[in-house]
């Protein structure tokens, strides 16, 4: 299943993300806050635990998200703001780290670093990248995350091309996606058309 989202604010803030003239500060406070509207709609029907808390008024037995259940995992460098984001939204979740690169005359991807919490069997992995092209790196990281003992996955994702959403479909039916927007196509060199450019420079400056 996926889902591209059809909130008008989240439309608004990914075509400040196109704006050439959004420069990296405020483009990865941008992602930050796309970020967190879409794990909102992922995790609405997320489950809750009865926690007793002290109010204003005493004692009180409220339904918490069960946030020890969640890892949060980006694939680094671009999905960087995107934890950033979620983690003021559940401070307490924990997270790994995959660093993957895209070579970009072959668009296959490369794992050059992983550090995952351990005993994934009974979590929900929140996989965090904002750009699914060929979604080659996105494929990747699932496969990486399952061989380690995931069994519930689901990414988060701020742009995509519709054929790297349906590979990663293809190649992933049980993982739901929770997309920002689904864009055009993908072009001649592999990049999302209209796209915003390579969103790991745009974050950070680094051309
Ligand atoms: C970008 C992006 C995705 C990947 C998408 O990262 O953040 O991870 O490309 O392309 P794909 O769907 O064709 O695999 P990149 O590899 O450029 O690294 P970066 O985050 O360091 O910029
Ligand atoms: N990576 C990006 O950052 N942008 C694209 O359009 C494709 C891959």
């Amino acid at each position: 299943m996926y889902k591209e989202s059809t909130n008008a604010v989240v439309k608004h803030l990914i075509n400040r993300l196109r704006d050439v003239r959004t420069a990296s500060n405020e483009f990865r406070l941008t992602i930050e806050e796309i970020s967190r509207m879409i794990v909102a709609e992922a995790l609405a029907d997320f489950p809750t635990i009865t926690t007793n808390i002290n109010t204003w008024q005493g004692p009180l037995d409220v339904e918490m998200l069960e946030v020890q259940k969640i890892v949060l995992v980006p694939i680094l460098r671009a999905g960087e703001p995107m934890l950033t984001g979620i983690l003021q939204t559940l401070p307490y979740a924990r997270s790994g780290f995959l660093a993957m690169k895209r070579d970009e005359q072959t668009s296959l991807s490369k794992l050059f670093y992983e550090n995952i919490p351990d005993n994934l069997e009974d979590k929900t992995v929140l996989l965090l990248d904002p750009m699914v092209a060929t979604g080659g790196s996105l494929i990747d990281g699932i496969d990486y995350l399952k061989d380690i003992g995931a069994k519930k996955i689901i990414s988060l994702n701020i742009l995509g091309s519709p054929y790297g959403i349906q590979k990663v479909q293809e190649a992933h039916p049980d993982v739901d996606i929770y997309i920002a927007q689904i864009d055009e196509r993908l072009d001649e060199n592999n990049y999302i058309r209209p796209g915003l450019g390579d969103a790991g420079d745009r974050a950070f400056n680094t051309k």
